[in-house]
């Protein structure tokens, strides 16, 4: 019996590139010019921008602390002001330096208010809770105002891994695959077979060269590729009116208008990816082969999602092992264009950026039952025209799977309600069909429970994706705060004024 699902979606691996990047020399930080030398910083490296694979930095965005026993040790930010006089500065930085504190961040500012000259902000990490206490009495002793605006104790020893920030720190993914790409198992329909390994070698090299900016790889696809991709076409399509959810319905004849999505004809990622940017935002990229977890998360919070471009062995051509352009094209790629559907998933990419491993794993659960496997609920009208509740599946897993997809709406599999925080602790098998799946309400709703759930992860930080400059904002100052208010303000008085014409 052919097994027709695929089992491929992020999953947290342990690689050999991790270890190495770890020991990679850390980027030296931006030197904070009115400080002298002895009052520097440690160079630690802060959220880089370092873009190049060469430059790629450490898994950690600050320092490790020496391992150590006893109580944990806090990463604290404060503020305190002071009236200037000669010394008064260096009296405060000593009154840190002298309780075993290192400082990560230094910064001034003119003082709002007439009772002072100057306002400080101080990030260091300190060896226990109760150092950061004894560092506030004596920095109250020197100057005024002193606030502590945030503390995380524990925090200096879950280091911050890295993420991208910028589109194209998206390229340091490209040869990262943990599986697949160029290697096939021996168990691969394909494994034997010298011309598809040398055809897939040259599909998957062209993933490997592409770079941000550069258009994506056009792949000449021959008849035998377009006749396996037309029996998967064939066979998918009869079943999707049934089982797939009502806004997949409404996507894909939009694809077969604007892409090309036919029996005789592959669709270009190319074209794809522009469509989809005009629809929601989203684009692709090629990608060798599996990515980790995180790598393959962290791009969905740019609304970019990695696609493969070689498609299964011909000899089996209703089953694949893994991910290809079948999979990508039909199973993922139309709910892209949905607002709501593209918004829940740059939600879970946005989660991932700088999140622990624990937390990564958990993210990696919710996507699964989700995107991968998900079902949704909506209403239909029942013969004697009533309106009736049913499930409809959503997930890419299931809508490129002819057996599991008509058997996750078959009467054999349980369902519960998409609840992230249980969701995210459900064990799944990866090469049977799931004996659970969750339902959503809707694109809508499973978005903001995605968004509460966030909120629960451990990372001392938030982040927003500024579309405009394609690049990460992380809120972890008063300036980037309230830079993102001033925004959010000016959308607000476009909003009000709509308002007013609509009813004037
Ligand atoms: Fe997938």
């Amino acid at each position: 019996m052919l097994r027709h699902r695929v089992h491929w979606a992020p999953r947290t691996w342990k690689t050999p590139l991790s270890a190495a990047r770890a020991t990679a020399p850390a980027l030296p930080t931006q030197r904070l010019a009115w400080l002298p030398a002895s009052q520097q910083p440690p160079r630690s490296r802060r959220y880089s921008t370092a873009s190049h694979p060469a430059a790629l930095p450490t898994e950690t965005l600050s320092p490790s602390p020496p391992t150590q026993q006893g109580p944990p040790s806090s990463r604290t930010t404060l503020s305190f002001s002071i009236t200037d006089r000669v010394g008064v500065l260096d009296e405060c930085l000593a009154a840190l330096r002298n309780r075993a504190i290192s400082l990560t961040r230094i910064e001034s500012r003119p003082s709002r208010t007439p009772d002072w000259d100057y306002d400080f902000y101080v990030d260091f990490t300190a060896d226990a809770p109760a150092t950061v206490q004894t560092a506030i009495t004596a920095l109250k002793g020197l100057a005024k105002n002193v606030r502590v605006i945030t503390t995380h104790p524990g925090a200096a020893e879950r280091p911050t891994p890295w993420f991208p920030l910028r589109m194209r720190d998206l390229d340091s993914f490209a040869d990262r695959v943990l599986a697949m790409g160029e290697e096939l198992a021996s168990d691969h329909p394909g494994a034997t077979d010298p011309d598809y390994r040398r055809r897939r070698g040259r599909i998957t090299e062209m993933a490997k060269a592409y770079r941000t900016g550069q258009p994506l790889p056009h792949v000449s696809y021959t008849p035998a590729e377009v006749r396996t991709w037309g029996a998967v076409f064939n066979q998918l399509t009869s079943l999707y009116p049934d089982y797939a959810c009502r806004e997949y319905n409404h996507l894909l004849p939009l694809f077969v208008t604007n892409c090309g999505y036919r029996e005789d004809h592959i669709p270009q990622i190319e074209d794809i990816s522009r469509f989809l940017q005009e629809c929601t935002g989203f684009t692709l990229r090629p990608v060798m082969g599996l990515l980790s977890s995180r790598d393959f998360l962290n791009a969905l919070a740019f609304r970019v999602f990695h696609s493969t471009q070689y498609i299964r062995h011909p000899s089996k051509p209703l089953y694949t092992p893994e991910p290809d352009v079948c999979h990508e094209l039909l199973g993922h790629v139309p709910l892209f264009a949905n607002p709501e559907f593209a918004a829940f998933s740059q939600e879970i990419g946005l989660a991932s950026l700088g999140a622990s491993d624990a937390d990564v794993e958990k993210l990696a659960t919710i996507y699964w039952f989700t995107v991968e496997y998900g079902l949704c609920r909506e209403t239909v009208r029942g013969p004697d025209g009533t309106p009736q509740s049913v499930v409809r599946a959503f997930g890419a897993g299931l809508l490129s799977s002819f057996g599991e997809l008509a058997y996750s709406l078959s009467d054999q599999p349980e369902y519960r309600a998409f609840e992230p925080a249980r969701t995210a602790e459900q064990k799944y098998p990866i090469t049977e069909y799931q004996p659970v799946y969750f339902v959503a309400e809707s694109f809508k709703d499973a978005k903001e429970k995605v968004r509460e759930f966030a909120k629960t992860l451990q990372r001392p930080f938030d982040v927003r994706y500024d579309p405009y400059s394609q690049r990460v904002i992380v809120l972890d100052s008063k300036e980037k705060v309230l830079r993102y208010a001033q925004t959010i303000n000016s959308d607000m008085q476009t909003l009000t004024h709509a308002l007013e014409k609509l009813h004037s």
